[in-house]
């Protein structure tokens, strides 16, 4: 019968071990410790710089396949949710597991509309801000600076503290968000309305001027909501990563979420539909596509918005964007930028290229044209998604927190630096063989 173990044969000495296979196809690493040419000896590990074949995490919030293109939050098809359920409802489902009931659904419902309203010292801190403060960087201080308001959510072992920080997190990210927008543009902050929707009270908080109360555009709010549910995880993406990394010290979860926020800030993470809009302004017009192509297979330029990590087909979160673009347009008019992005793909799909290397329009390819017919200016792309994102960094810190098996996150390193050397005086140090600014470029 076959056995759910590994036979490794170390050549060095001719020994043989047998490891244990779980969950189908994983090891575990430490099992490799066990390897050894002697007992001094310190014994295998592996080396993974990106993580790019080691599991961190056991998880039952999301599930990807990136060849067949599926993406699941707790086993709900991201289709179905997406056209059927709502941000709130989604975020439910990514922290508690289930799909709520009617009553369950309200009291979550109120429970984030009570924290949408933040102390009135961080409006005072987000003024102290620059005017021209990337509101990215003005979400990652002050949801590190909110740690200081709630002493209370150090205690991340208790249940109801935990529930309480992460409806706050829900509840005021948006509040943040649309502040640190406002702050940009010298606009007053305006105060959450807990009348509207998660989505419509976040449009409020952007664009209201002087009318006593704020109307979204109901094509407009659903927009932006199923953008929130499309974003609001994807299992252990360099935020979320980050998250469970910070999180695992036991930091309270405004610093750990300040953490997830900070990696999302970075063009490879949540600044690719950035790089897309700006590549689409740069190529300006169809006729300019077939040449655009040929500088990305001469290997000189990338096409923004293609390939994943993961996806090595389309990114199914990429399909219900490009639907859902024409429907923003009736509301905004048409982005024009959306012309040169269908040519790219089309062209793109066609191409042995990009057929070749798996490389399929990602989520990005389309959010950033939405956003910009929206009236999003590209500095708040990432803060739309790192909104999005809260509940998915919540849930994947709390599955942690709970995580027996967790311990604070310390990878090990191949140190090939230097041998033992012994300090001694500076005059009477050999002669350096390189120059000052070059022993200073090596940082
Ligand atoms: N355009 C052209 N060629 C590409 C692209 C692209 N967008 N992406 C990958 N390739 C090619 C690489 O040149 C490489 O080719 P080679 O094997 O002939 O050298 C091959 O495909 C593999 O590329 P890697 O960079 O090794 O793939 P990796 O999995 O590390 O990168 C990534 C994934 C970063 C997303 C990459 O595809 C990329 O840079 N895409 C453009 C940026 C982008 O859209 N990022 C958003 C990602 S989605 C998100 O974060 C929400």
């Amino acid at each position: 019968m076959a056995q759910n173990t590994l036979t490794i044969t170390d050549n060095r000495t001719g020994k043989h071990y047998e490891v244990p296979i779980e969950e189908g196809n994983v090891i575990r690493a430490t099992h490799l410790r066990d390897i050894k040419t002697s007992s001094e000896d310190f014994g295998l590990m592996s080396y993974d710089p990106a993580f790019t074949n080691t599991a961190s995490c056991k998880s039952k919030i999301t599930f990807i396949d990136g060849d067949k293109g599926i993406l699941r939050y707790r086993g709900y098809p991201i289709e179905e949710l997406a056209e059927k359920s709502n941000y709130l409802e989604v975020a439910y489902l990514i922290i508690k597991g289930e799909l709520p009931n009617v009553e369950h659904f309200q009291a979550w419902e109120q429970n984030i509309k009570t924290h949408t309203m933040v102390h009135e010292n961080i409006r005072n801190f987000m003024n102290g801000f620059r005017y021209d403060a990337h509101p990215m960087g003005m979400l990652v201080g002050t949801v590190g600076a909110m740690s200081t308001f709630y002493p209370d959510a150090k205690d991340i072992f208790d249940l109801e503290s935990r529930r309480l920080q992460t409806r706050r997190l829900i509840g005021k990210m948006p509040t943040l968000a649309a502040w640190a927008f406002r702050h940009s543009l010298g606009l007053p902050y305006v105060y959450p309305d807990d009348e509207l929707t998660y989505a419509g009270n976040f449009l409020s908080m952007l664009f209201k001027m002087t009318e006593i109360k704020y109307k979204p555009n109901p094509a407009l709010e659903r927009a932006l909501d199923v953008l929130f549910v499309l974003h609001a995880d994807h299992e252990q993406n360099c935020s979320a990563n980050a998250m469970r990394s910070v999180g695992s010290s036991q930091v309270d979860p405004y610093a750990a979420v300040a953490g997830a926020t900070a990696a999302l800030y970075g063009p490879l993470h949540g600044g690719a539909n950035e790089a897309v809009i700006r590549m689409l302004m740069e190529i300006g017009s169809v006729k300019n596509v077939p040449d655009f192509i040929k500088t990305v297979k001469s290997g000189s330029r990338r096409l923004m918005g293609f390939g994943h990590r993961i996806y090595k087909s389309y990114d199914p979160r990429a399909k219900i964007v490009k639907r859902m673009a024409y429907e923003v347009f009736e509301a905004t008019g048409r982005n024009p930028l959306i012309d040169v992005a269908m040519e790219l793909e089309k062209i793109a799909l066609a191409d042995d290229y990009f057929v070749s290397h798996k490389l399929y329009p990602n989520v990005d390819f389309y959010t950033g044209i939405i956003y910009q017919a929206m009236g999003f200016p590209m500095t708040m792309f990432p803060v739309l998604f790192a909104i999005a994102r809260t509940s998915g960094w919540m849930a994947q810190w709390a599955e942690m927190v709970r995580d027996p098996e967790a311990k604070i996150a310390r990878p090990r390193q191949v140190y090939f630096g230097e041998v033992l050397r012994h300090w001694g005086p500076i005059d009477s140090r050999p002669e350096p063989t390189m120059r000052e600014d070059q022993v200073s470029d090596r940082i």
